[in-house]
């Protein structure tokens, strides 16, 4: 690259184009079937068939478009959003943490926030994500921050950390991806664990979906027996959002838990 190009920071979206493709290939084969000189049985059930996968590759276009920079900007929205829910007491001299950090958005936004924080980023960089630790780095370097983040391959059900080590944990729309643990609310309490107490937490996943965190008021009890105070904001609530992102398959059950350990 030319000198006197700057480098830019890619922040991949939360959308993987593989999966995209996947959706467009099979919509568009099944559509090649119904112009196809077949049985008419065989290009109607095509037909009707396409429909489904039509639309999932549709929302899955049309989301990517709106969290890309080059679009509505969401996913930057949504990280200033948890920023600026955190308080950072003491410009955030503690330590803090990004449970599944991705390709560094958030917790690059944290560090230029609070300039005398000290972070950590962690992910399991698995190959079904287009994110990896070596784009972190070269974000964090690009923003100017990377002597202050430290990114480490690590499972967030396992933390490779002791109890109570960090001042602030952040996450986003990672604990419900977690495989290794079928209660996913485990996975929140071990974020809690290395949490010192007093500490902040703010976590942005798909807390209203009861088929991954089962009933959100359970799950805030049962959270209160680990934490001081805890707060729940819808995050359609909070921003203004174009209708399809609210679609139950995208963000229609995002929540935000914030509050103290
Ligand atoms: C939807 S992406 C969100 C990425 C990032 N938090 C953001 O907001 O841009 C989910 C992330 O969870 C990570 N992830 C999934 N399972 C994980 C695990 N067991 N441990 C750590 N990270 C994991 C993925 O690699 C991916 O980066």
């Amino acid at each position: 690259m030319c000198d006197n190009v700057k480098a830019k920071a890619k922040y991949n979206t939360w959308i993987r184009i593989y999966k995209l493709l996947i959706f467009w290939v099979i919509s568009l084969t099944l559509l090649l079937v119904t112009v196809l000189p077949v049985h008419l049985f065989l290009r109607v059930f095509s037909g009707i068939i396409a429909l489904p996968f039509i639309y999932i590759s549709f929302i899955l276009s049309y989301s990517i478009y709106q969290f890309a920079a080059i679009g509505g900007n969401y996913q930057s929205k949504i990280h200033d959003l948890l920023v600026a829910k955190v308080n950072g007491d003491g410009d955030g001299k503690g330590r803090i943490l990004d449970i599944g950090t991705g390709s560094g958005s958030l917790i690059i936004k944290l560090a230029k926030t609070l300039p005398k924080s000290i972070l950590t980023g962690i992910d399991y960089w698995g190959e079904n994500w287009e994110y990896s630790k070596a784009q972190c780095q070269q974000n964090a370097k690009i923003e100017g921050v990377s002597d202050r983040i430290i990114f480490l391959k690590a499972n967030a059900a396992e933390l490779p950390f002791k109890d109570d080590e960090f001042a602030i944990i952040v996450s986003c729309l990672t604990f419900h991806e977690v495989k290794t643990r079928k209660n996913k609310t485990e996975v929140i309490k071990e974020a809690l664990r290395v949490l010192k107490p007093g500490g902040e937490f703010v976590f942005l996943d798909l807390f209203m979906d009861r088929k991954i965190f089962g009933d959100e008021k359970e799950l805030l009890n049962d959270l209160k027996k680990h934490v001081a105070t805890v707060k729940n904001y819808k995050l359609a609530e909070e921003m203004k959002f174009p209708k399809l992102l609210l679609n139950k398959k995208v963000l229609g059950n995002a929540t935000i838990l914030s509050g103290r350990k």
